[in-house]
């Protein structure tokens, strides 16, 4: 209250209308006007979008800039240029009161269903690039913002364009492939004539309205109240300093994508903002004598536009600092933030791993300061950061603008960043190097090495640096630079962010690519210094995105099959198109009920502790609360869990998680609600917890019971062994990272407690179960809905009870709606995710390299609870040997029981971090060996007629086939002989190639989940309308059901509907997972249509010259029912582990794939060149879905094993909470080429029209990828004369892969002695 009387009296003072509210903000959105009178300076452009306007076709996917799903166009008329600028901004991170006189156009603006789809939307769709639709409607605005400013872009553009979107169905090929055709390279593969064409004239035109407006604008300074916060935009610069100096704490805010974060996340209340947007001086671009101006408002795109302008114009010589500043824009964030993001606001964030800092420190760039009093110019150095995120400018005073110099003619600048991932991430050490000659020489005359990551703030490498000046650029120097560097730039073992080794080497490793790029370039101006040699060359190279390619080879359906007939048909995703027009409905896009309430989870800080008191008074005063809930409150009963119930809805006195649901705050909006839930204040007694795997060895923590599965003789086996190894590996988990969050809609119906859920969940009917415990009510009183999820992946298989049956015990309690979409970072401190695994083998094997016996044992950290984890252990047990035949062998599984949240199912259920293990023995055989891993995978390969160690015979097998194809349509031989040629002349970049069989089995483990029901209405104008017991996910899985009902009952797929799936038509159904839903939902279904169909015979017979609907008419009038219930168990299955008996599964998929790799050895960065995929999936429902599930699930492969990497602090805290710190693969992470082949002629007759699952068995083949990385870090070490097995933990991240190459640089940064500090992560 005080603050806002505050700010508004500074108003009147300083000449800022403020009057007693605000002014008005006016803007259009998809061409209509808005006049918002009491805009709030706290709204984001997203939630005005979606709560106020009701266009919910813009999604929420992280809040921070991060996932690309808020995607939209803005469009100004800039009047000092006389342009209108087009732009892609994230609408999470856009403050509402940034927006006064633009244009907003969403996806809603530019096409629909009903009306005509735009060609961005139409092809996306029509090229499958769609599966749960959740990132749809962003890459679409992303493409069309593309278009607008570049009708006809080129690959690289369009690749640049996707920088900032993330997808986690697709595997990202059909929306390149798809959107391929609108670029110059578009190829043949499309014919044009299934498209729309695409019109650049006919685009939405810039409201006219908004033109005149913009253009007649008067000097008109604006003021928006709100509750907390004061949103001040002056209109001079003069005003701009008077209000800074009045309120020298206000934040200066121009694209917010600082503040923001800082504001959503950390919790930082600014009450004065100032938004300087309407200030020419910042924003302008001066060209002096010895360099460029930049305005610090200037966003970072039209900075490189400028650059790039520049660096064309200009001598080379004078553009090395551009070029470098250049270099690291092109890996800055993503094309969404670079066009609102300034550079003022990276300068003066400080934070220690910017990317520009460094270059502006190096080449010694001038800032420009101002205040009311006047102005001054500082020397961008070491002075200028004066502490964490801190800068010697005085509160009063603002940055004015940068000055970048041109370079000189001896002058030579490199910059460097390394991140986990390329696109899209902040930097683990980024770097910028300058060095200059004394003319004529290699004499280092001046010498400045800047770093970010390595210190609280950007530092110069001062010491080493002045130890340099004046010596010859050799050898010597290089040696003398990196034993100083190594001293200079150490770092304390416990330092935030860990990887103190990796950080360290990093300095060297880039150092060392600076030294060989300027030996060259001075050998180019004729200076006798060394040559740099051809196999050091690569060093050198700046790294470049090659375009993608792709090839898909299926099977096309028998010549004569009915042209209705859409099985083993590619038709698109039934739901593809309204997902790209942002009118698929998903959970939260249900509109707000009237009386609807929000909800906000209190969670435990702790790990392990019990509760002495909960707090609330402090969050009673916020506004809007209406109620708390807590343990006491719930009607029912408070335990809950999966398989076993040791779980509870909400904590009875004790938390054994960080992230562990304790309560809740129901209030009236989501803010309100979440900032009451941060004022509770929970008093703790701290217990010892168990956080890791090692942890719960040593504690001997571990649940029950401990599985083994084993055949044969191991003593024997190890006795006729001629070599016995042994190793160990571990296997990070993976936060599922589905677009969608958990979300939760909870509609009490006011009689005999009866409640209507609409979940996001793959389980209706376990969240059926779990809600009426909880309410103390049967489940034949409580509905939940599914209409679809953005992504599930196992993720919403168990875990989303947590939030739903809090939610409906709210809604209960009060008798009002109650929703709640968790955000991205509750989503992952709560949810729990992949297992991680750690596995310990001891293998013997022949000389030949057969493999004779095995002894594994497994550790998967479970977390607090059971959930599914048993069954996931046992499914890594099932999975042991992967798909070699092993005689003698023996697998032990124990499930660790820590402090984490509860892991749970994943793509493939313990299956990957299995076949992981396998895979490493099989490495090391093949070293050990002298042999390639190929010829020792190829021999131990199991063969027809084979038996599992769980007894069960292979006998419908295809690997040996898919094996044969993959080496064939890789190239195998080929790209062998060439990656050793490779090798031998590069001595610091290195290829590696690897080939991975996987066999998976199909059905649940546990017996009783085989089975599915399906409900099947045919009306009487002939419209048919299937229910299932399976959800869609983005996997296809209604569109599969509908070509299946079409083939059964005969009728074209458009007279089919799927609406939703619910619990109160099919009930107790199993989740969707296990890949079994098409197959156990299929036959369900097939089951119902038949019985419809002998139903309708009679009519048929009366009647064979009729249609459809006579027969439907016809049956009706003569009172036959038109609906039926399928059911369908799965035959032939059950197993027992007591003795080892029994069919674990109903069949095996099988697939193999060959992936090249290029490591940067200096770096630990590679790129994934080739992947070539052989899946076999029967005779396939549809090519094109199943091409779409093996290579998502190949990309999320690929993200688990080579780049995603959840870390937690030693306290078992998750400190990778958001797309910002956890990096799931981006567009640019695709193989280069990817082939992707559907194994001809195998139908499969145990599964439906004999096909096969898919949805998890290809997610093991991105292991390719990580023994492919193994692969070419072997050929590194042995460039230091090390041979032999090695261990390498997965994922093979940057880190990993550098520490692995050992070298001349890593021995001068060794690790420091594990046990002697507290490490910010550790392995869980
Ligand atoms: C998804 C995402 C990705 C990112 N990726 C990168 C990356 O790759 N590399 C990187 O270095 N950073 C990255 N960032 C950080 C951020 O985008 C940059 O620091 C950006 O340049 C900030 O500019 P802004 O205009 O948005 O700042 P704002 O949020 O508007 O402001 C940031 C800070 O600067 C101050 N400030 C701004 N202008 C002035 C001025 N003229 N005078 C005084 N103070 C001022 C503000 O008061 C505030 O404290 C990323 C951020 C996000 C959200
Ligand atoms: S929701 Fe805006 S970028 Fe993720
Ligand atoms: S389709 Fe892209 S996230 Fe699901």
């Amino acid at each position: 209250m005080e603050r806002a009387q505050e700010t508004g009296n500074m108003g009147d003072r300083t000449g800022t209308k403020t009057r007693s509210g605000s002014d008005e903000l006016i803007f259009f959105v998809n061409g209509k006007k808005i006049v918002e009178k009491n805009a709030d300076p706290e709204m984001t452009l997203l939630t005005y979008l979606r709560r106020k306007l009701g266009l919910t076709g813009t999604k929420l996917g992280c809040a921070e800039g991060g996932c690309g799903a808020c995607t939209v166009m803005l469009s100004r008329y800039q009047t000092h240029t006389k342009q209108l600028l087009h732009y892609a901004i994230n609408a999470c991170l856009a403050p509402l009161c940034s927006l006064h006189l633009v244009a907003v156009t969403t996806v809603e603006g530019i096409g629909s269903v009903a009306r005509k789809l735009h060609p961005v939307q139409e092809r996306i769709a029509k090229a499958h690039g769609s599966q749960c639709g959740f990132c749809t409607p962003g890459i679409v605005m992303s493409m069309y913002a593309l278009l607008r400013n570049n009708p006809t872009p080129k690959m690289a553009d369009m690749e640049e364009a996707f920088q900032g979107n993330l997808c986690r169905c697709t595997g990202y090929r059909p929306i390149l492939e798809g959107y391929k055709t609108f670029t110059v390279e578009a190829t043949s593969l499309f014919n044009p004539a299934e498209f729309a064409p695409f019109d650049p004239t006919q685009e939405v035109i810039f409201p006219p309205e908004l033109m005149t407006l913009s253009k007649d604008r008067k000097p008109h300074s604006l003021c928006f109240h709100g509750e907390r916060m004061t949103w001040l935009q002056p209109d001079s610069l003069d005003e701009f300093l008077n209000l800074k100096w009045k309120h020298p704490d206000a934040r200066v805010v121009v694209g917010n994508t600082e503040v923001g974060v800082e504001v959503k996340f950390k919790n930082m209340v600014y009450p004065v903002i100032l938004a300087p947007t309407f200030i020419p001086e910042l924003s302008a671009v001066t060209h002096t004598e010895n360099g460029i101006v930049f305005g610090a408002a200037c966003t970072l795109s039209h900075m490189a536009v400028v650059l790039r302008q520049a660096v064309e114009s200009l001598p080379p010589h004078k553009t090395e600092v551009f070029l470098a500043v250049l270099e690291q824009l092109r890996w800055f964030a993503g094309v969404q933030i670079r066009n609102v993001a300034a550079v003022g606001g990276n300068i003066m964030t400080a934070s220690p791993i910017s990317d520009l800092n460094p270059v502006f420190m190096a080449a010694g760039c001038k800032l420009t300061l101002v205040d009311k009093d006047g102005s001054r110019e500082v020397q961008m150095d070491d002075g200028f950061f004066t502490g964490y995120r801190r800068t010697a400018l005085r509160p009063q005073q603002i940055l004015l603008s940068i000055h970048i110099p041109y370079s000189k003619k001896t002058q030579f600048v490199s910059a460097y960043k390394q991140s986990p991932r390329r696109e899209d991430d902040i930097s683990i050490v980024t770097a910028a190097m300058s060095v200059t000659f004394t003319p004529g020489t290699d004499v280092v005359e001046n010498l400045r090495l800047s770093f970010g990551g390595m210190a609280p703030t950007t530092v110069l490498a001062k010491k080493t640096a002045n130890r340099l000046i004046g010596r010859p650029w050799g050898e010597e120097l290089l040696e003398e630079a990196c034993n100083s560097m190594a001293e200079e730039m150490s770092l304390d073992p416990s330092v935030p962010g860990g990887m103190v080794t990796y950080r360290r080497t990093l300095t060297l490793s880039l150092f060392y690519k600076f030294y060989l790029t300027v030996l060259q370039k001075l050998r180019l101006q004729g200076l006798k210094v060394a040559e740099v040699t051809s196999d050091c060359l690569s060093a050198t190279e700046v790294y470049h995105p090659e375009t993608p390619s792709s090839v898909q080879i299926y099977q096309a359906v028998a010549k004569g099959q009915n042209q209705d007939d859409v099985v083993g048909r590619p038709i698109m995703h039934l739901s593809a198109m309204k997902q790209a027009t942002g009118e698929a409905v998903y959970c939260d896009d249900v509109p707000l009920y009237k009386n609807e309430l929000y909800l906000s989870l209190i969670t435990s800080s702790k790990a392990h502790a019990r509760i002495l008191s909960i707090d609330t008074s402090g969050a009673e005063r916020c506004p809007g609360v209406v109620c708390f809930l807590f343990a006491d409150d719930i009607p029912g009963s408070n335990t809950a869990g999966s398989l076993k119930f040791d779980e509870t809805v909400l904590a009875d006195g004790e938390v054994t998680c960080v992230g562990h649901i304790i309560g809740a705050v129901v209030a009236k909006t989501q803010l309100q609600a979440q900032r009451a839930a941060k004022a509770v204040r929970i008093e703790y007694e701290e217990r010892q917890p168990v956080i890791t795997i090692q942890e719960a060895i040593a504690t001997q923590s571990f649940y029950q019971p401990i599985r083994t599965i084993q055949k044969g003789d191991l003593e024997l086996g190890f006795k006729h062994a001629d070599h016995i190894l042994e190793g160990e590996m571990h296997i990070g988990g993976q936060e599922h990272f589905y677009l969608e969050t958990n979300v939760t809609l909870a509609v009490p119906r006011g009689e005999d407690g009866e409640m209507e859920l609409f979940v996001s969940t793959q389980a209706p009917t376990h969240t059926q179960s779990l809600v009426a415990m909880a309410l103390g009510v049967p489940a034949n009183r409580v509905v939940v809905r599914v209409k679809r999820m953005g992504g599930g992946f196992g993720g919403k298989e168990s875990r989303t009870t947590l939030l739903s049956t809090v939610v409906a015990v709210a809604a209960n309690k009060l008798k009002r709606p109650v929703r709640c979409m968790l955000d991205r970072d509750e989503d992952m401190l709560i949810t729990g995710g992949r297992h991680p695994f750690y596995g310990k083998y001891k293998v013997g094997f022949l000389n030949s390299g057969r493999v004779v016996a095995l002894d594994v044992t497994y550790y998967g950290n479970a977390g607090n609870s059971m959930d599914l984890s048993q069954a996931i252990v046992e499914r890594a047990l099932f999975h042991m040997e992967n798909s070699y035949r092993v005689p003698n062998i023996r697998g032990r599984g124990f499930l660790c029981r820590t402090n984490l949240p509860s892991n749970t199912a994943f793509r493939g259920f313990g299956g990957p971090q299995g076949m992981m293990v396998a895979e490493s023995w099989m490495t090391d055989v093949a070293q050990s060996l002298g042999k390639s891993p190929e010829e020792v995978r190829r021999l131990n390969l199991y063969m027809k007629g084979d038996s599992t160690p769980f007894n069960q015979v292979l006998d419908q097998i295809t690997l040996d086939r898919c094996w044969d194809e993959c080496m064939s349509r890789s190239g195998y031989q080929q790209r062998r002989i060439a990656i050793d040629l490779y090798n031998r002349q590069n001595r610091w970049t290195k290829r590696g190639i690897a080939v991975v069989p996987t066999k998976f089995g199909i059905s649940f483990t546990a017996l009783f989940l085989n089975q599915a029901g399906a409900l099947v209405h045919i009306y009487t104008d002939g419209s048919v309308l299937l229910t299932h017991g399976g959800t869609e996910m983005g996997q296809g899985l209604h569109t599969k059901m509908v070509q299946v009902a079409s083939r059964v009952l005969g009728i074209p797929s458009s007279k089919i509907h799927i609406s939703e799936t619910s619990t109160n038509t099919v009930p107790n159904t199993s989740a969707t997972a296990a890949s079994a839903s098409s197959d156990l939902n299929g036959a369900a279904l097939k089951n119902a249509c038949e019985i419809l169909l002998k139903r309708l015979e009679p009519f048929k017979a009366k009647n064979p010259n009729g249609t459809w609907e006579d027969w439907v008419k016809a049956a009706y009038f003569d009172r036959v029912s038109l609906s039926a219930n399928g059911f369908y168990k799965t035959p032939n299955i059950g197993y027992d582990f007591e003795t080892n008996s029994g069919r674990a599964f109903s069949y095996f998929s099988y697939g193999v794939a060959c992936s090249e790799v290029e490591i940067d050895c200096l770096t630990g960065s590679h790129k994934n060149l080739s992947t070539t995929i052989v899946m076999d999936v029967g005779n396939s429902l549809n090519p094109a879905i199943d091409i779409g599930q093996v290579e998502g699930a190949f990309m999320q492969g690929l993200g688990l094993f080579t780049l995603e990497e959840l870390h937690y602090s030693p306290q078992g805290v998750l400190l990778t909470r958001g797309p910002g710190s956890y990096k799931i693969p981006a567009f640019g992470d695709i193989p280069t080429q990817l082939t992707v082949s559907l194994l001809r002629d195998a139908p499969n007759y145990k599964a439906i029209f004999a096909s096969k699952a898919v949805g998890e068995p290809p997610l093991f083949l991105a292991s390719s990828v990580f023994y492919a990385i193994k692969d070419a870090i072997s050929a590194a070490r042995a460039e230091s004369g090390i041979t032999g097995p090695f261990r390498l933990d997965s994922p093979a991240s940057a880190e990993r892969i550098r520490n692995a190459c050992s070298d001349r640089f890593t021995k001068l940064c060794p690790l420091a002695e594990a046990g002697t500090f507290i490490p910010w992560s550790v392995q869980v």
